[in-house]
């Protein structure tokens, strides 16, 4: 019988995204088990959220390393440790830089609050909303060193003509949770 597959969620937030991930894989539609939870915000919601699904959890403040190489190097480290097969951005707010790329491209992946290459960057469907377009969505790409530049995955679109950012952004979240665990556990089936 195959090992299940071990993912690594990487979020900075409340972690909605995480846990749509995690009880995905607890209902058997991701064939994998949320391994690990990186986390640079160590009072983040999601912190709470990964102890609760008993996920393993590395919370790190950036401050407490030298340079970002030394960070990156850490976290790679400790993903190698953790037998780590596939990365998902979930809501994590930094560049992933050279050093975490040279050893685990092609195996890390993020979710973006738009139809990109259509507003890339924070704040995206504030963005969006601001330039005033008629459809949203939401993308899984692969991360390289590009921002938001990576090869597209799947793409989720929408109709949105309102004027309610809450409610807005309450749509993209309902599309993500979707979205995403399907297409982690398309990936993981090599689809
Ligand atoms: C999500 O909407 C995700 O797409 C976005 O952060 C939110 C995290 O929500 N990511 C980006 O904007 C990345 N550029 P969550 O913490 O509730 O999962």
């Amino acid at each position: 019988m195959s090992q299940k597959k071990r993912l690594a969620v990487f979020a900075s937030g409340t972690g909605t995204n995480f846990e749509a991930i995690a009880a995905a894989c607890e209902a058997g539609k991701i064939p994998a088990e949320v391994a690990l939870l990186v986390c640079d915000k160590p009072a983040a919601a999601v912190v709470g959220r990964a102890a609760r699904h008993g996920v393993k959890t590395f919370a790190f403040q950036p401050k407490d390393y030298p340079t970002k190489v030394d960070m990156e190097s850490a976290i790679a480290d400790l993903l190698d440790e953790n037998g780590i097969d596939l990365v998902c951005l979930a809501g994590y707010m930094r560049i992933i830089a050279d050093t975490l790329l040279s050893r685990y491209g092609g195996r890390i992946i993020n979710i973006h609050p738009s139809l990109l290459p259509a507003f890339p960057g924070a704040r995206a469907v504030e963005q969006a909303m601001d330039y005033g377009v008629k459809v949203y969505g939401v993308t899984v790409h692969y991360v390289d060193r590009t921002v938001d530049g990576g090869r597209i995955i799947a793409q989720q679109a929408f109709p949105y003509e309102g004027h309610d950012l809450d409610e807005l952004l309450g749509f993209v979240h309902a599309v993500e949770h979707e979205l995403y665990p399907a297409t982690i556990a398309r990936l993981l089936v090599g689809e």
